[in-house]
């Protein structure tokens, strides 16, 4: 198969023994598919736009340094994975050429104004890919913010139309905590690639690439 996964910045974290796993886990997925991942860009992103906002820089500027801190993300990843490309491709053409070489390409946000989630929804359209697995902080799509609301429960599937409709109606917390942003979301839908939302832990990413999916399944 051919597999996007989109490794948001928070559950990817800083700790070095975290990303060796995740990239333990997805050197064993490259070994079998064509494997993609989008880092997102988490705690560094967070810091660095914080300071810049401060600083007085304006929020387009403020999406830059994000994507920067992506790519940063994405290098951390490629030290430690052995199938990674080297080299952080800056747009889905150059993706898609370091693939015809490395069984896995790490790249991190491309232009301003969205997040890393759409991102790699539009590289999963641009090259096809059979599987999205946005690996992110919550366990699924939930009809409230499950942090937030008590009684929110977890969709277990999902149409396309369905998510584009949650994610619109802002029933899902705006900012930081949205689960999926809502072009990522009209991305999925336009390219009907099949879409699974997952708790971003290690493990969970090797079960949902063998069809085992503890989370939401949009198709
Ligand atoms: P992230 O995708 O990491 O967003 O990009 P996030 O909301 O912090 O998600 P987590 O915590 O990683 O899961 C960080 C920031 O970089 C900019 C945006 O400002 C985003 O909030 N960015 C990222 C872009 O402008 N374009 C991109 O393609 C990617």
């Amino acid at each position: 198969m051919k597999i996007v996964i989109s490794l948001g910045g928070s559950v990817f974290g800083n700790d070095v023994a975290r990303i060796r796993e995740f990239s333990r886990v997805l050197d064993i997925i490259a070994e079998n598919h064509q494997t993609f991942i989008v880092v997102g860009g988490g705690k560094l992103a967070r810091e660095y736009i914080a300071k810049a906002r401060e600083l007085g820089a304006s929020e387009t500027f403020c999406d830059y340094i994000g994507i920067a801190a992506t790519r940063m993300n994405a290098m951390l990843l490629i030290s430690a994975m052995k199938s990674a490309a080297r080299k952080v491709p800056a747009d889905f053409m150059e993706a898609e050429e370091l693939s015809k070489n490395s069984r896995a390409v790490v790249m991190g946000g491309t232009f301003p104004g969205h997040t890393t989630d759409a991102t790699a929804a539009l590289l999963a359209e641009f090259v096809g890919a059979d599987l999205f697995i946005n690996a992110t902080n919550v366990d699924g799509v939930y009809s409230g913010d499950p942090r937030k609301v008590r009684d929110a429960v977890r969709y277990e599937r999902l149409r396309p139309s369905e998510l584009v409709e949650i994610v619109g109606k802002g029933s899902m917390k705006a900012g930081a905590n949205v689960v999926v942003d809502l072009l990522a979301a009209k991305i999925i839908e336009r390219s009907g690639v099949r879409t699974y939302v997952i708790l971003g832990e290690p493990e969970n990413l090797l079960k949902a690439v063998d069809g085992d999916v503890v989370g939401t399944i949009i198709e």
